[in-house]
């Protein structure tokens, strides 16, 4: 049984996708920063996803997803529009604390230009003055350029190959920032860890508050199991409960990154023997459909 509407569907690339779901009461609560776990039928796995947006006046919630293991490209293959979510809980987490800073840096790389998001408007409606530096590998995988310009003062694109806007990876946008504006209050970066952690690096020299959110592996959601405990300095955190957003000049980001490696052996396996069903179900359906075989010569009426 499908408990929770999509909506609307948007493929960005052969790999993100976007899933509108409609859920008002969760709408009316949401913010940035949050985030959901969701599960796709009753015997999925219950995975974490950031809300990247949410419309209070819709009653919806934007999820986007990059199809990296099982899970993710299940639901790539099954979600539709008119189809459901079975499990979807939340809002979960902190949200991210907006603070009154005048001049912020919005950085987002990859697909953490979609969580990152929220907290630009956010900023933007607290009245700062909003730097947006987006990064992709490429121009063809820039998306939500349109929403980005609506809400930044000043807006800066990155692509590995130079494709679009300055040649090179965010932290180059992070200083250009720098270089033109001396009073930076705050960072905000969202990304794959080596992206915030180099983040971080670009921003210790000057002082400047970095905020980063984390996406250790989640199990329960709730402080109970563990998984998703972080190092910060001297102390331990958990992402679900404490988190997940952090100062990133106290993350150990090469712990975090070890961490989320540790079922690398694991998930090739749940992938393997998912890709291997699929294509048995496809040899299947083939099958079924091809036109029935002729009756044997001997069997024909003449
Ligand atoms: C707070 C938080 C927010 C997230 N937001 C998003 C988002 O908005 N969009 C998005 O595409 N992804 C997001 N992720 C990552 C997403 O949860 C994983 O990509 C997903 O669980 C992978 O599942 P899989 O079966 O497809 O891949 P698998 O093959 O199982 O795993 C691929 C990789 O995903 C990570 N991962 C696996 N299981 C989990 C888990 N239970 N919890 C966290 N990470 C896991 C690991 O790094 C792993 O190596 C978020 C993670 C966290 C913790
Ligand atoms: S996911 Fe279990 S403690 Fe955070």
């Amino acid at each position: 049984m499908s408990r929770f509407e999509i909506i609307k569907r948007e493929d960005f690339s052969d790999v993100t996708y976007l899933l509108e779901i409609l859920h008002p009461m969760m709408a009316k609560v949401a913010r940035p920063g949050q985030f959901v776990i969701v599960m796709l039928h009753e015997h999925g796995e219950r995975i974490p996803l950031t809300i990247a947006d949410f419309d209070r006046n819709a009653g919806t919630i934007t999820l986007v997803i990059q199809a990296v293991g099982k899970t993710t490209k299940e639901m790539q293959r099954a979600c539709r529009v008119g189809t459901g979510l079975y499990a979807m809980v939340g809002p979960m987490g902190i949200p991210s604390p907006i603070s009154h800073a005048k001049k912020v840096v919005c950085v987002g790389g990859g697909l953490g230009v979609a969580p990152v998001y929220p907290q630009a408007r956010a900023f933007k409606e607290a009245g700062a003055y909003v730097i947006g530096v987006l990064g992709f590998r490429n121009k063809s995988l820039i998306f939500w350029e349109d929403k980005f310009r609506a809400c930044c003062d000043e807006f800066i694109v990155c692509t590995d190959d130079g494709s679009a806007g300055i040649k090179g990876l965010v932290t180059e946008g992070i200083k250009q920032a720098i270089a033109m504006h001396s009073d930076i209050d705050e960072v905000v970066a969202i990304g794959p860890p080596i992206m915030m952690k180099g983040c971080a690096e670009a921003t210790r020299p000057h002082q400047i508050k970095t905020m980063v959110s984390l996406n250790p592996l989640m199990v329960d959601g709730t402080g109970m199991c563990g998984g998703c405990r972080v190092k910060l300095g001297d102390k331990v955190k958990f992402a679900c409960v404490d988190g997940p957003d952090f100062d990133g000049h106290l993350v150990d980001f090469d712990d975090l990154m070890t961490r989320l490696r540790r079922y690398t052996k694991e998930e090739r396996m749940s992938l393997d023997h998912w890709e291997k069903n699929c294509r048995m179900q496809k040899q299947i359906e083939a099958a079924s459909a091809l036109p029935a075989s002729p009756a044997p010569a001997s069997k024909v009426k003449r």
